[in-house]
């Protein structure tokens, strides 16, 4: 029994300094990051057309960039909903693994409008390493001829296959230049401000 015991706690014991030790890589990655964009201007002086800005968000994190990805292109937003909601908690994680096993996407309550856009921005959270699943859904029902489509995810820090998959998925789209953004502290707003306008002016 002592024996037992002491295994479990050595377990807690090595994944709580395993995940401490992740934390402050990622911490520390997006210190970085954000560095380079510390006095470069957020202003973006790339004329696109007509803009849409597609997202989905749980949490907001998403919603945060797609709204300043708005501000700074003059654009509309649609935000994908699905007709049921999530469960909450383990739930969240159980069942959207097993939609992107099974690749049986939920329900959304309309697609979004492309037809007066010359550029729409995607976007959504990585959920295991991919789109989370109602972008999947929306990518398979709106076919993108002659559109011009920039994807964009948040995440923690992992990515995974997302714009891979994005671009398998995103049906006749011309796909330009992709941007990432960590979930990170309010206090670099300023810098992520930087950073969406860089990757604008880039397009
Ligand atoms: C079900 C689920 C799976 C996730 N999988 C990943 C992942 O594979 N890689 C990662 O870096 N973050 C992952 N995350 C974290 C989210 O991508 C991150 O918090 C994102 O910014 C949430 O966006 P939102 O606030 O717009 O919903 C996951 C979150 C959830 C809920």
């Amino acid at each position: 029994m002592k024996y037992v015991l002491g295994i479990i706690l050595a377990a807690v014991v090595i994944g709580g300094i395993a995940g401490a030790v992740h934390l402050y890589r990622v911490s520390a990655k997006n210190k970085k990051e954000m560095a380079q964009y510390a006095n470069k201007s957020a202003e973006v002086t790339n004329n696109l057309g007509k803009v849409l800005v597609v997202y989905y968000s749980l949490t907001g994190h998403t919603k945060d960039i797609a709204e300043k990805i708005a501000a700074k292109t003059n654009a509309d937003m649609f935000e994908i909903k699905t007709k049921e909601p999530y469960p909450e908690g383990a739930k969240l994680y159980t069942t959207s693994k097993k939609e992107i096993k099974n690749k049986q996407y939920p329900a959304v309550e309309a697609l979004p409008n492309i037809a007066d856009y010359d550029v729409i921005f995607v976007g959504a959270p990585v959920w295991w390493y991919t789109m989370a699943p109602p972008l999947f859904t929306v990518l398979g029902q709106v076919d993108f001829q002659g559109k011009k489509v920039v994807p964009f995810s948040t995440q923690g820090s992992n990515v995974g296959t997302f714009f891979e998959d994005f671009a398998a998925a995103a049906k006749n789209a011309t796909v330009l230049q992709h941007a990432d953004f960590n979930n990170i502290d309010k206090k670099y707003d300023k810098q992520v401000e930087a950073k969406i306008a860089d990757w604008i002016n880039g397009l």
